[in-house]
């Protein structure tokens, strides 16, 4: 697939673009909805992190994360800020940088009952599109990423992408980054068993369960190196945009 042109990527950037990049964990989503910020001079939010720092934070209190209603008792407390520069996105809660401290066996272990709580996507979902509003309000592109972008959190979003790759890719992806981010060596195949736990928990859920959207282009990454992906993604922003290629 070529390149997409220097003239089409000027034109997308001038219309700073609200993108929704929803997808399984360790289909390079980051990676991908990161370096399109960057290429689009624009803001990059990681809604996965918010749900995370929640989680961080009531495990640090010793919340009982099994009980749904403690965990909203709970859920308006933590201030949760996301740094938006998509070269170096981080994550405060209660001013505290905890963009490191999130990504802990732990935490991956316990998110996806603290994002099935209603009380807490309620309040997530209101700090997300903040972001997004003061993107907008400040002429810059948006590039969020989540599970529910283009169907909750952004349902008017330019653009809609559902990114996916095979279980083995992602294993092998999630498990590289946790290598570099956490210094642990996990074995792929505990990873992979990890991640489809998360999935079919994620999926499962009463509120807001992990579905592809039926608007958002499917982007499968799995034979595709990250600029490939890249390039297929703008490819796609350009035509739901109604802008050419060329
Ligand atoms: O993308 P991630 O692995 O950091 O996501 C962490 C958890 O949060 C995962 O269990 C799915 C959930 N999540 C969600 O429910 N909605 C989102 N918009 C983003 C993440």
């Amino acid at each position: 697939m070529s390149q997409i042109s220097q003239a089409a990527l000027s034109a997308l950037r001038s219309a700073h673009p609200t993108i929704a990049i929803d997808g399984p964990s360790g289909s390079g989503k980051s990676t991908v909805a990161r370096g399109l910020a960057a290429l689009l001079h624009g803001d990059y939010v990681d809604t996965g992190a918010t749900y995370r720092a929640m989680t961080w934070w009531l495990l640090g209190c010793a919340v009982d994360v099994t009980s749904q209603d403690v965990i909203a008792e709970h859920a308006d407390q933590p201030m949760i800020e996301l740094g938006i520069d998509p070269s170096s996105p981080a994550v405060w809660v209660d001013a505290q940088d905890v963009t490191l401290a999130i990504r802990t066996e732990e935490v991956s272990n316990a998110v996806s009952q603290v994002a099935a709580v209603p009380a807490v996507r309620r309040r997530m979902v209101a700090l997300q599109r903040a972001y997004a509003e003061t993107a907008e309000a400040q002429h810059r592109a948006v590039v969020m990423e989540g599970r529910d972008i283009a169907s909750v959190v952004l349902p008017g979003a330019d653009v809609k992408i559902w990114l996916t790759a095979d279980i083995d890719a992602r294993a092998a992806r999630r498990a590289a980054q946790d290598s570099v981010l956490l210094g642990s060596a996990a074995q792929v195949n505990d990873v992979a068993r990890d991640l489809a736990n998360r999935d079919e928990a994620d999926s499962m859920r009463e509120t807001t369960p992990v579905r592809v959207n039926p608007e958002s282009a499917i982007v499968d990454a799995t034979h595709l190196n990250v600029e490939q992906t890249i390039n297929a993604v703008l490819r796609i922003a350009l035509e739901q945009m109604g802008l050419p290629h060329e």
